[in-house]
């Protein structure tokens, strides 16, 4: 049989079985591409086999050395001695060659019937209808004679449906479609769409070539921020903002596909702004500044604000507004993120806010935190905020999944649509060590941050995403960084509640201390829902095995009271500030408290990073090491791959679509192909 042909195949110096003559095989579907092996390999003879069980195992037979045409299917060949074979439709009539029916069986070989199934044995052993007195079987399998007189199988005959009043054997598009030759595997359906009747899908599995992505990638990529430039110019030429100040067009929820509440994105712009404000910046540069949603709060403390973006939709709304509230000292430049170049310097913070997620691949960001590192003054900042975070890429996508899955979805299928949604991931994702790895890599940068994004409500960005800052360093300078000697251990048993940090908070009487592994609490809940999830069998339902609304609580506050912004308030009032390190594992914060005082208390190294009025307080904390066992594969996915893909699928498709057209009559033609 096929299957033990291919292990066969397989073995080693199978080519030196020389005396081989002729390998028999049947009993499952033959693939054109196995016999091609079998060919390229041995130098014998395959005798392919075809033969219900209700017959025997070789009711028909074809051997290889007759191939005129095995190219997409192999044929079943012709019939054995002492069987008659028939092709009928319908209305149990003959068909003539080339046009598919079922194939009936009489003979000697045939079975007496079901044991015990007198029924089923009626119902396809039957008269037949062209030997009087003789019994035919009935086999279901829908097959066509070639124009060289052998049987070429084309799937099973309960594949029939009526489309537009004409009955369709679904096998004949599959076979049709197989015989491209970009396609391994196919599989046609009808569906019923409404009033509209019944379409056809046919569902393909292309052979591994044509899935192959091709490997230049400097066109690939430019057309990737093509593609995203066209996007946003597209939302932009077309949107009518409500409030030139507040303008959320096309912010769209993964989970809804509505508008984010205006709540939620408030309280997103405050969030970053305050962060972006904690370095006290006076000159600022913007990278993709959007609608302008920073720059309206950030820009009146400034005394110069730069901004560009490569949307030019985007940026001719924005200098009107701009212009018409007097805010003269904001500059805008069309230019993309790499074109850095005569803008200016010497500034104290530069933004890439919910930017890079656009850009193609991490390459493309080097470049870009190169030379805008380079155009920052000494002690300066390069803000990359609202970072969407590659090892919550599967939680990302399974919390989607599990909020859109209807009550009846089971666990299988929820499965299979987190996987497609992970691997047709369209933006690009970093995970934080791209950004720790910075020192050193990209020039200037001595010291970086990553905190997990501030905000009370659970959505997308506060749950998914984080900020990175990169400090660049003061000449000849080390970067000034905290010590801190003492680490408790924020996973032991009872730790990590708002009640111990309180406790810890009292008993560290103002001297500086640190907490590793504080659990990131907004993923708890979908987490154990994961986990209950991954244990479920395939078949069972989704909604049987979670609770969704407690996985997914879209806009809700945390309700533990140990989220970010309550940890910094509980410590601003016990004299202490928090910093936040979310670099060494998704599913834990470490956290170091700092004495509200002068930053020489503190058991600084060096200066402060403060000058000229900037943040005297420091920043950048001695965290200990990653643990040995850390990721070390890439630290982003690779949107360009996915988009290619995607293109060569849409070509394969319509390539397909003109390959049947060429071969079937219209309403065989399948109007969807996935
Ligand atoms: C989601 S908006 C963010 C806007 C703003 N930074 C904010 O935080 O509100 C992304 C903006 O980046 C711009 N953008 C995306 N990729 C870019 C690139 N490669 N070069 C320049 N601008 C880009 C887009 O045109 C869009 O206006």
């Amino acid at each position: 049989m096929p299957s033990m042909l291919r292990l066969f195949l397989e073995q080693e110096g199978i080519e030196g079985a020389r005396s081989l003559r002729l390998v028999m095989c049947g009993a499952e579907k033959l693939a054109a591409g196995l016999l091609a092996e079998f060919q390229h390999k041995l130098d014998a003879d395959l005798l392919h086999m075809y033969g219900p069980t209700e017959t025997t195992i070789a009711i028909t037979g074809w051997l290889s050395s007759e191939a005129e045409d095995a190219s997409h299917t192999v044929p079943l060949g012709r019939p054995s001695d002492n069987t008659q074979l028939y092709v009928l439709d319908a209305d149990d009539r003959l068909v003539p060659p080339g046009v598919a029916g079922e194939l009936c069986v009489s003979g000697i070989a045939l079975a007496r019937g079901y044991l015990n199934r007198p029924e089923e044995t009626e119902r396809v052993f039957v008269p037949n209808p062209f030997l009087p007195g003789e019994r035919m079987y009935r086999t279901g399998d829908l097959v066509r004679y070639r124009r060289d007189g052998v049987l070429e199988f084309l799937g099973r005959r309960d594949h029939q449906v009526k489309v537009r009043g004409f009955r369709i054997e679904l096998g004949e598009i599959e076979a049709t479609l197989a015989a491209h030759p970009s396609v391994q595997q196919t599989l046609v359906t009808a569906h019923q769409y409404g009033d509209s009747g019944t379409r056809l899908a046919a569902y393909v599995r292309p052979t591994a070539r044509s899935e192959e992505v091709p490997v230049e990638s400097r066109a690939a990529r430019a057309e990737q921020v093509d593609y995203w430039r066209g996007v946003f110019e597209k939302v932009d030429e077309t949107a009518v903002p409500t409030d030139v100040h507040f303008d959320i067009t096309g912010w769209d929820s993964s989970y809804t596909w509505e508008p984010i509440s205006a709540d939620d994105m408030a309280e997103w712009v405050d969030t970053t702004v305050g962060r972006i404000l904690e370095y006290r910046p006076r000159r600022v540069l913007e990278i993709g500044c959007g609608s302008g949603l920073l720059i309206w709060r950030v820009a009146p403390e400034c005394d110069s604000y730069v901004a560009l973006d490569f949307s030019q939709a985007t940026l001719d709304q924005l200098g009107q507004a701009l212009s018409e509230a007097g805010l003269d000292h904001v500059e805008l430049f069309r230019r993309e993120a790499t074109q850095l170049d005569g803008i200016g310097e010497g500034f104290d913070v530069i933004v890439l806010n919910s930017v890079l997620q656009y850009f193609p691949d991490l390459e493309y960001l080097d470049r870009v935190l190169t030379s805008a590192c380079g155009l920052l003054r000494d002690g300066g900042v390069f803000f990359a905020g609202d970072v969407r975070h590659l090892g919550l890429l599967d939680e990302f996508r399974s919390s989607v999944e599990l909020y859109r899955a209807p009550v009846t979805a089971t666990v299988g299928a929820f499965r299979e649509r987190v996987a497609r949604g992970v691997a047709r991931e369209e933006e690009l994702l970093v995970a934080p060590r791209y950004f720790t790895g910075a020192v050193g890599r990209i020039p200037r940068v001595t010291g970086v941050e990553v905190m997990p994004r501030r905000g009370r409500k659970w959505n997308e960005m506060t749950a998914f995403r984080y900020d990175a800052a990169l400090h660049v360093g003061v000449p000849g300078g080390a970067q000034p960084a905290v010590r801190v000697d003492t680490w408790l251990n924020g996973a032991e048993p009872g730790a990590a509640s708002a009640r111990w940090l309180t406790n810890v908070l009292v008993a560290a009487g103002g001297e500086p201390f640190g907490v590793l592994d504080w659990p990131y609490d907004r993923l708890t809940e979908l987490q154990q829902a994961l986990n209950d999830l991954e244990r479920a069998d395939d078949e069972a339902l989704v909604g049987e095995v979670v609770d969704r609304g407690t996985a997914v609580t879209l806009g809700q506050p945390a309700a533990s009271g140990t989220g970010i912004d309550e940890m910094e308030r509980a410590a601003a009032q016990a004299g202490y500030r928090l910093l936040i390190d979310w670099s060494r594992t998704p599913d834990a914060l470490d956290l170091a408290f700092l004495p509200q005082c002068e930053a020489t208390d503190t058991g600084l190294e060096g200066t402060a990073s403060g000058q000229d009025g900037a943040d005297s307080y420091p920043r950048l904390v001695r965290w200990p090491d990653a643990p040995a066992d850390s990721p070390t594969g890439p630290a982003a996915n690779d949107p360009v791959a996915v988009r290619s893909r995607e293109q060569r699928w849409l070509v394969l498709a319509g390539e397909l679509r003109e390959f049947a057209a060429g071969r079937l009559p219209g309403y065989m033609v399948p109007s969807s192909f996935v």
